[in-house]
């Protein structure tokens, strides 16, 4: 079994280093208990490697990115930098995007579940929450995002005409739908797929070659279909019935927020972007780890944002990067006998500080 893994971390702005350094701390413990050697590098990516190198992500960082097993990112952005304008692509002006981009991580995985003592956090009434438990599979590097050509011009009648692509290959989906497949393979066996088959020919071409690999590589894989519209309202309104969602990058932008009303705060919600499929025990290399929130500037240098999802995106690098998914859940148990202590910063409705919040958490997971 592998024994040392390097791992980079890019703090990015505002909270994104406070909560990186929460998350650091669970990582140090929990790989003690692993018994396994965790080297670290640390660097900057977004706002902060702006002010620096004036790019939002240096090619330095990419090649250490590159070279690490996992990399843990805060996040990043804020009004500091929201005027600059750059030339290009959006890899040019959002430095997690060229991150993603460069590292191909195409499958991003979001899970969302309802946390016993956060019922009454979320928007919900407890008996409809209580028990759900969803993870997005969502297509993380083709689409309208990339679609080319892409632009803004001005007609002869003064209008302008701004226009993306959405487009996908069939080999694209092909690889994402198999990442669903087989993530739901090491849940509760059911993949249901989101599209807009009716209007659209890149959704056509998702459902069929969804179906397809369900069919020939699948079979003991429950698959359903759904049009995008109508999964928001069904997955809204009986989130316990779903177990995998599979979407495309757009749908899967969306659909992973939706399913944030589950956790009872967008402090709660972790996610790992990894370039394959996760099976089971095996070793996912090159994955990004993040907290699916923003960088906050609102509550940046406080010392009171939720460490939670970073903690919880270290659990997913436990269970994928280092295929050790039994510390994955011995984090996971430690969160929740946290957040079972009323121990809860105020995004929660509590009153604790992020440190507050991560030595609790710590020794929840020295007893378990
Ligand atoms: C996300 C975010 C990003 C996306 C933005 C910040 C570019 O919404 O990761 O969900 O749309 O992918
Ligand atoms: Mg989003």
């Amino acid at each position: 079994m592998k024994k040392s893994f390097s791992v980079l971390s890019l703090g990015g702005d505002h909270i994104g280093p406070e909560v990186v350094e929460s998350g650091l701390q669970i990582l140090e413990l929990a790989a003690h208990k692993a018994g396994i050697d965790i080297r670290l590098q640390e660097d900057l990516l977004g706002g902060a490697s702006w002010d620096r190198h004036g790019r939002f992500c240096t090619d330095e960082v990419l090649t250490k990115a590159r070279a690490a097993d996992a990399v843990l990112v805060g996040a990043v952005g804020g009004p500091e930098w929201d005027d600059i304008v750059v030339d290009g692509p959006v890899t040019e002006t959002d430095g997690l995007t060229r991150l993603r981009v460069e590292l191909d991580v195409y499958n991003a995985l979001r899970p969302a579940r309802a946390w016993t003592p956060l019922l009454h956090n979320t928007p919900y009434r407890a008996e409809v929450v209580d028990g759900a438990d969803i993870l997005v599979i969502r297509e993380n590097s083709g689409g309208i995002y990339y679609g080319e050509p892409r632009g803004s011009e001005t007609l002869a009648d003064g209008q302008v005409r701004a226009f993306e692509i959405s487009q996908y290959l069939s080999g694209e989906v092909e690889r994402i739908a198999r990442c669903a497949f087989e993530s739901a393979r090491s849940r509760r066996n059911r993949v249901t797929s989101l599209d807009k088959s009716n209007v659209m020919e890149s959704g056509k071409l998702w459902r069929e070659t969804v179906s397809r690999i369900g069919r020939d590589e699948y079979p003991d894989v429950e698959l359903n279909h759904l049009l995008m519209d109508y999964a928001l309202f069904a997955v809204g309104s009986e989130p316990k019935k779903f177990d995998v969602l599979l979407a495309d990058n757009l749908f899967g932008d969306l659909i992973s927020d939706l399913v944030g009303m589950l956790a009872g705060s967008l402090g709660m919600l972790p996610s790992a972007t990894i370039p394959c499929a996760a099976r089971a025990g095996e070793m996912v290399r090159g994955g990004i780890y993040e907290p699916s929130h923003g960088s906050a500037p609102d509550i940046s240098g406080r010392g009171i944002a939720n460490p939670m999802a970073t903690i919880l995106s270290v659990a997913m690098m436990f269970e994928y990067a280092f295929a050790r998914v039994e510390i994955a859940r011995q984090i996971e148990d430690a969160v929740e006998q946290t957040l079972q202590r009323g121990i809860l910063t105020p995004d929660l409705g509590g009153t604790a500080t992020t440190n507050e919040v991560t030595a609790a958490v710590l020794s929840a997971l020295r007893a378990n």
